[in-house]
């Protein structure tokens, strides 16, 4: 198969999920006003729409949480690169966020780094953003670095971002358990 049906493959294939709970679907661009809309919600800073597009043509993995009514509950996108896994956007709608949705999302993201003999998960956030710093902590990842002026600030300053990262054990899927504990 070429790298680029290998590539979609990849996108299209569901990761499992437990059959009763929230269920994770890939993201496609006929998603896109429903995570605009809890986008939007979610940061002063947002990803436009020419973002999640960009994504999606370049066959990031971006995948979509929802509850049972097919509402949208939260979502990522990562990007792929040697032996790495980049998340780039990780978001919970507000009105359901404190419920473990992030913890399965990355959880979902764990087991993609896995499928595909990634050994290490990256992201970056904002310094300010305390929340997402602590819960990262709590899911296992550490600090490795900063990037000064990282991100928009508004009044044309800006923040530093916070560089985190988790060793993927590649051994914990088959004895049954993950990284996460
Ligand atoms: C940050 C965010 C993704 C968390 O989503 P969430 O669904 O509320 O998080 P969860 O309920 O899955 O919590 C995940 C873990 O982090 C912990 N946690 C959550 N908020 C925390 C806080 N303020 N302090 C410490 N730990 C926290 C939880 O206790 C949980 O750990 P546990 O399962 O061991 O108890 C969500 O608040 C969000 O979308 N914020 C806006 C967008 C954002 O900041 N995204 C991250 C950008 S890098």
């Amino acid at each position: 198969m070429s790298a680029i049906g290998a590539k979609q493959r990849a996108r299209e294939q569901p990761l499992a999920t437990p059959s009763d709970g929230p269920a994770l679907r890939p993201m496609s661009s006929l998603h896109l006003d429903a995570v605009l809309a809890v986008e939007v919600s979610a940061y002063a800073f947002a990803w436009s729409r020419g973002n999640f597009i960009d994504s999606l043509a370049a066959g990031h993995p971006a995948w979509l949480l929802m509850d049972a009514g097919d509402a949208l509950l939260g979502y990522f996108v990562a990007m792929f690169g040697v032996d790495e896994l980049h998340l780039l956007n990780l978001t919970v709608a507000p009105a359901v966020q404190g419920r473990g949705h992030a913890r399965r999302l990355i959880e979902a993201l764990i087991r993609l780094a896995r499928e595909r003999r990634a050994s290490q998960l990256w992201l970056e956030v904002r310094e300010s953003n305390g929340r997402a710093r602590a819960m990262y902590g709590r899911l296992g990842f550490v600090q490795v670095g900063q990037r000064k002026n990282y991100y928009p600030a508004g009044f044309g300053r800006r923040e530093d971002a916070v560089v985190m990262s988790l060793q993927i054990d590649p051994a914990a899927a088959t004895k049954g358990g993950d990284a996460l504990g």
